[in-house]
């Protein structure tokens, strides 16, 4: 059975590179040539060139072999890697009407599932429908207004943890990231410790940064993989698929019905979901584009808000004499263990900076999300084809030296304006991505950080651990995955004078 299963596959995989080959030889003329990049294979293209892990890295060799536009091919599919982000802005940007859709991710999307939710669908009417919910909620920064009392509140909770129990930063900061998240989208107040929503959601969100990683699963290189039975030699992938899907169906389902169940009761917080539900009866089409956005709200706001505070804490602990100067700023500003609240983000320009800088320095997106274009073109001379995926390499974006002076310095000060100096770029204009598929929470992820990450400056002093009487520095090295975490890595956090009080008094 399973040898005659082998052959069937093996038949098929051949039939469709030959398919592929002839399509290729049947080809009209380009009008004009493709970009540079590495010399394939017949048939299979580049596939041995596509990186397994740490992709940021190779794209970025690539860069300095071919340029800041670099093609290849992997079975008949066109892959570009933009490391330069005039490329960036000027297609996905300003052409976004044709370099807007998704690829088809075998893994992540069609078995699992999530190719029906905001962030990997189709470019479409119902993308469309997404995107107008999302603007209604947090479109705009003036719509984030509506949240700040939330923001006050999580982060007056997060600073108690962190007293309380310093070594548990991280499961403090997972709980701050869901605690937002499941307010907005369902009303839902998450309990204190191992709330069993956060963990649902944290789960669900590993398995969506593993499964969109690029080239982390075959099947997305042979799609005809898809159809090996989970029982196969080997095939523990495809186990993994039908878990990861249960998961995300529970995610959908569990806390929208919580919600309805609250509003039957009479006793539902008004939320995302409570407000479209209110005196409407909707289509069960209506309701999963619901359900969809809601869970877009979390499943695009939780891991990325804990990745991105990790990447802050690790920051401080390596470049402790930014955060001590930050701190002095604070004292000077708000006086001392003071906390600050949004309404004094504009008084704080070190600080400022120096949040900037790690958006710059530490990002948790190195490869953004890849488009597709829709339709040929012809970009700088080159041909772009119908279908290619488009990657854009955010972490080279960031050391790009045209762009940034010294790039591999943690500097804060190339964010702050003098006579003798004009700000470098924000970098949030490259880490949150690019034209319409660009990130619609990034108002609500930056006011959020902002109001955490300030106040955990003023409140907690962040040191790297002395072990043996040595330092024991992060290694600065990310996890691969779609959203990438920083490696493990341990910081002593100790509360500063006045922390207790203002924290009581909060
Ligand atoms: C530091 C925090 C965050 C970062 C760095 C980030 C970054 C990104 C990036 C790079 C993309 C892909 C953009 C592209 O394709 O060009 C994206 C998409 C998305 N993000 Fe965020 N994000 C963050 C927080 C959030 C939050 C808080 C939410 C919701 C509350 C959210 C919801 C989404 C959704 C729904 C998409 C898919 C958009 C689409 O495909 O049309 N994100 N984000």
């Amino acid at each position: 059975m399973s040898s005659d299963y082998s052959t069937l596959l093996l038949g098929a995989g051949f039939t469709a590179l030959v398919l592929v080959y002839l399509s290729q030889q049947g080809k009209r003329k380009s009008p004009a040539p493709l970009p540079p990049g590495p010399k394939g294979l017949p048939l299979l293209g580049n596939v041995a060139d596509l990186p397994q892990t740490q992709p940021w890295v190779t794209f970025a060799e690539f860069g300095r072999k071919y340029g800041g536009i670099t093609y290849l091919t992997a079975l008949g599919k066109h892959i570009i890697v933009l490391n330069d982000p005039k490329y960036a802005t000027e297609m996905l940007d300003k052409k976004s009407r044709i370099y807007s859709d998704r690829p088809t991710l075998v893994m992540a999307g069609q078995l699992v599932g999530w190719d029906k939710g905001p962030a990997l669908i189709p470019f479409s009417q119902q993308w469309s429908e997404y995107r107008r919910l999302f603007a209604q909620l947090m479109g705009t920064r003036s719509k984030i207004d509506d949240f700040n009392d939330l923001f006050h509140e999580e982060t007056h909770t997060f600073l108690r943890n962190l007293l309380e129990t310093p070594n548990s930063w991280l499961d403090h900061c997972r709980r701050y990231a869901g605690a937002l998240v499941l307010r907005v989208a369902f009303g839902y107040k998450v309990k204190v410790k191992e709330d069993p929503l956060v963990k649902l959601v944290d789960e669900a969100m590993d398995n969506f940064s593993e499964t969109t990683a690029s080239n982390a699963f075959m099947v997305d290189v042979f799609p005809s993989l898809q159809y090996v039975p989970a029982w196969f030699p080997g095939a523990e992938w495809k186990r993994k698929a039908t878990k990861y899907h249960k998961t995300l169906a529970e995610m959908l389902e569990v806390p929208f019905a919580w919600v309805k169940q609250q509003m039957v009761a009479g006793t539902a917080d008004s939320c995302f979901v409570s407000k479209q539900l209110e005196n409407k009866s909707m289509t069960p089409e209506e309701e999963l584009t619901i359900k969809w956005t809601a869970g877009g709200i979390y499943s695009g706001g939780a891991d990325t808000t804990v990745a991105h505070m990790e990447c802050f804490f690790m920051a401080m602990a390596l470049h402790v004499d930014a955060q001590q100067k930050a701190q002095a700023e604070m004292e000077s500003v708000l006086g001392v263990g003071v906390l600050p609240t949004l309404a004094d983000r504009g008084r704080l320009p070190y600080f400022e900076a120096m949040f900037t800088e790690v958006y710059r320095c530490y990002t948790l997106g190195p490869t953004g999300l890849p488009h597709v274009c829709t339709q040929d073109d012809v970009h700088d001379g080159y041909f772009i084809p119908k279908g290619s995926i488009i990657f854009t390499n955010v972490w080279q974006f960031l050391r790009d030296p045209k762009t940034y002076s010294d790039p591999d310095k943690f500097s804060p000060e190339r964010f702050m304006e003098s006579p003798s100096h004009e700000k470098e770029k924000d970098p949030k204009n490259y880490v949150f991505g690019f034209g319409r598929r660009a990130c619609p929470g990034m108002h609500f992820a930056d006011a959020s950080l902002w109001i955490l990450l300030a106040s955990l400056v003023a409140g907690f002093d962040i040191r790297p651990p002395v072990k043996d009487g040595q330092t024991v520095l992060p290694s600065g090295k990310f996890a691969d995955g779609s959203i990438s975490h920083p490696e493990h890595f341990d910081c002593v956090i100790t509360p500063r004078q006045g922390t207790l009080q203002s924290i009581i008094r909060s």
